[in-house]
């Protein structure tokens, strides 16, 4: 009788154990999906479209901020950005744009390059001499009246229509908002000199775009300027390299006289 007591006493003890044993794996095992559920969470619909709406609410409320954020603010940009003009200059996202559509007021005159600029040309141009070439800046802040000057004398050698194709109108040249400069001969026989060839393949990476590229003409309004460089920043212009695109495609606006 004894024994059988023992037998059977060891025997629900080992019960006990395989009890507890397999209470405790399973335990593991259930924590162990309990983390992968954490991993690969499953959402209801119900869920997503809530988490949808709240999105596109925070979305709307940042889109409505953006727009109300400028009082310059006199439209937006094929782009989707916000057009502002502050002092009778404009900018788009924030980029200040001067073209046949967006000109300059007389009056605007920040006495010279930027010093943004001058910085960037600095770096450029050294490592332009660190392969061996030289590059300088032939023309660079231009007042209003010496666009103007510029101009006519244009319109009286070749006439209005031709002058229009490659020397901006009074009011409405680039070379007034001291953020661009024009490099070494002003003429299409840069394009092919090793100078011209670097900056092409290079300048984005100072922050400059070649402002007239060849094959946007319809689009900027002038000719292949191989040589007229403006200043947007190194993201950019980079940006707008890589992706083949004029100032006013990146931006989204056009460049029209309207008249
Ligand atoms: N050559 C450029 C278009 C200017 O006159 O500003
Ligand atoms: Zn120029």
């Amino acid at each position: 009788m004894r024994k059988n007591i023992r037998i059977k006493m060891t025997a629900a003890i080992l019960m006990a154990a395989v009890t507890v044993c397999t209470i405790t794996s399973c335990g593991k095992k259930q924590a162990a999906d309990a983390d992968n559920q954490m991993e690969v969470p499953i959402q209801t619909s119900k869920e997503a479209t809530a988490d949808q709406e709240s999105e596109n609410r925070e979305q709307s409320t940042e889109n409505m901020q953006t727009k109300v954020e400028s009082e310059n603010a006199v439209g937006v940009s094929t782009k989707g950005y916000t057009i502002e003009k502050i002092d009778g200059v404009t900018y788009v996202n924030g980029i200040m744009i001067v073209n046949k559509t967006y000109p300059l007021p007389s009056s605007y005159n920040p006495g010279g390059l930027s010093g943004q600029v001058l910085d960037a040309f600095a770096e450029m141009q050294a490592d332009a001499a660190a392969a061996g070439l030289n590059i300088w800046i032939q023309s660079s802040f231009r007042t209003y009246e010496y666009q103007d000057y510029l101009y006519n004398m244009y319109v009286s050698t070749d006439g209005k229509a031709a002058a229009d194709t490659y020397s901006a109108r009074p009011g409405f040249s680039e070379h007034q908002s001291g953020l661009c400069f024009d490099l070494n001969s002003i003429d299409d026989s840069f394009t092919n000199t090793p100078e011209g060839r670097w900056v092409d393949a290079n300048a984005h990476k100072y922050g400059f775009i070649i402002r007239f590229p060849l094959g946007k003409e319809d689009i900027t309004g002038y000719k292949y300027e191989s040589w007229h460089l403006r200043y947007v920043g190194e993201e950019i212009a980079t940006y707008m390299y890589n992706n083949n695109m004029c100032l006013e495609e990146y931006l989204g606006v056009t460049s029209q006289y309207e008249n």
